[in-house]
């Protein structure tokens, strides 16, 4: 899917400082996950749909880490993620998950998400096991925290964007596509306030 044709204006959402989905800080669960694993992720980190690149930072600072990527369609969401002090080897592009450019395809051990499959079209997530498939290389990984279930008095599944899956949706779309396989999946018992109970944290390999 082209910028264009995106229903959500994820640029004016910036332009505005109107991004109720930034806490200031990387996902909980992804910190829990670091220290109950130190040392595993290694190399060079994707993060799509990085907003202003708390993720991006909190990868960029493990020591095994050798560049943590930041892509994000919004160009102001990019402008203000490099306005924060570098971490490390830390590095932020504007562009399109679902029309990857040649130098982000096949090259990283690992891409983590974070509310970034929640934020697209409902149709357009087998782009997204694409996109992210074709970004790592052969043996790579993809560490995610998946947000089920965002729903509230105010937000109904009708008028997402955030969209909720469920572990069935994931389960098709990223295994029995024969994209990718499951080597970890729990609820984290770390959230933002609001969120708890309400993620997933996966961990797969990418296969073929
Ligand atoms: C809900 S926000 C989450 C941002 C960040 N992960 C956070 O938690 O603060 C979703 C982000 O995904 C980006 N995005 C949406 N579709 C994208 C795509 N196809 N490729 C790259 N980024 C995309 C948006 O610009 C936005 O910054």
């Amino acid at each position: 899917m082209p910028p264009s044709e995106i229903p959500t204006d994820w640029d004016l959402h910036y332009r505005e400082d109107h991004t109720p989905w930034d806490k200031g800080s990387a996902a909980p669960p992804l910190l829990e996950w670091i220290e109950k694993n130190p040392n595993q992720l290694t190399g060079r980190v994707l993060v799509p749909g990085c907003g202003r690149g708390h993720d991006v930072r909190a990868l960029a600072g493990l020591p095994e880490v050798t560049e943590a990527v930041g892509l994000d369609l919004s160009p102001t969401a990019v402008s203000l993620a490099n306005s924060f002090p570098k971490v490390s080897r830390e590095r932020y592009c504007v562009g399109n998950l679902f029309d990857l450019e040649k130098n982000h395809r096949g090259t990283y051990d690992w891409v983590f998400e974070h509310t970034c499959f929640c934020a697209i079209p409902i149709d357009c997530r087998e782009s997204y096991v694409t996109g992210v498939w074709s970004s790592l290389h052969p043996s790579g990984s993809l560490l995610s925290v998946f947000y089920l279930n965002p729903y509230d008095d105010e937000h109904q599944p009708e008028d997402g964007p955030p969209h909720g899956s469920t572990l069935e949706e994931l389960d098709a779309l990223f295994v029995r596509s024969g994209r990718f396989s499951i080597q970890e999946s729990y609820v984290p018992s770390r959230s933002y306030p609001g969120r708890e109970g309400l993620e997933r944290v996966m961990r797969m390999t990418r296969q073929g």
